[in-house]
């Protein structure tokens, strides 16, 4: 999204809501009074999580200011780490792994169907605002390359069919069920084979 229209959308004020300024608080007091800035991560979790999963940049000042510490501080931290969003996602906000094994593993096919049904560039909305997506780093998850994250589930083994029926899907306002798109059973082999040999055979 161009810096143009994000100033457009941004929030002219935030603040907790009741229940997350008390868990706010309660983070705070996990650290020594001096070193409620090491609060920083818990805290911006927080706003994202009640501002439809993105962080404004009143948001950032809110935190900085409950933290006391300069506001460039925490926006440092947000840029820093991918988690953060600073710019509206979709309801279903898909996230991509590029790195090396899942590229190997046809990362780039994934790339490119989000790329033809979502938007044509990363972190834009779709047509209908139910979707957006991002290329990301290694999600741990490098035993089922390819895969990709939505919201907070994994999709994973999968391939460029499979890929365009979990976005159509999106599209439609429909969350498929997560897993490998094969039916392993999180990392274990294909057809419950037990050694190398049946593997060879099978
Ligand atoms: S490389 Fe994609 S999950 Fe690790």
């Amino acid at each position: 999204m161009s810096i143009k229209k994000l100033s457009k959308i941004q929030p002219q004020s935030f603040e907790f809501s009741k229940d997350n300024l008390q868990k706010a608080e309660e983070e705070i007091k996990k650290y020594p009074k001096d070193r409620k800035a090491s609060a920083v991560m818990a805290l911006l979790y927080l706003a994202q999580n009640q501002n439809d999963n993105w962080i404004p940049l009143a948001g950032i000042k809110y935190v900085a200011n409950l933290l006391g510490i300069p506001y460039i501080q925490v926006y440092e931290v947000t840029t820093f780490y991918s988690m953060f969003n600073l710019s509206p996602v979709g309801k279903y906000f898909v996230q991509v792994c590029t790195t090396t094994p899942c590229m190997l593993r046809g990362a780039k096919k994934i790339v490119d169907v989000c790329k033809k049904h979502i938007s044509k560039n990363q972190n834009e909305l779709s047509e209908n605002k139910t979707c957006s997506w991002v290329e990301v780093e290694c999600l741990g998850a490098c035993a089922n390359a390819p895969m990709m994250q939505i919201n907070q589930d994994y999709f994973e083994d999968l391939d460029e069919n499979k890929t365009e029926e979990i976005v159509q899907s999106l599209l439609k306002g429909k969350l498929p069920a997560p897993g490998s798109a094969r039916n392993r059973k999180s990392t274990a082999p294909e057809k419950e084979r037990k050694t190398l040999l049946q593997g060879k055979n099978a």
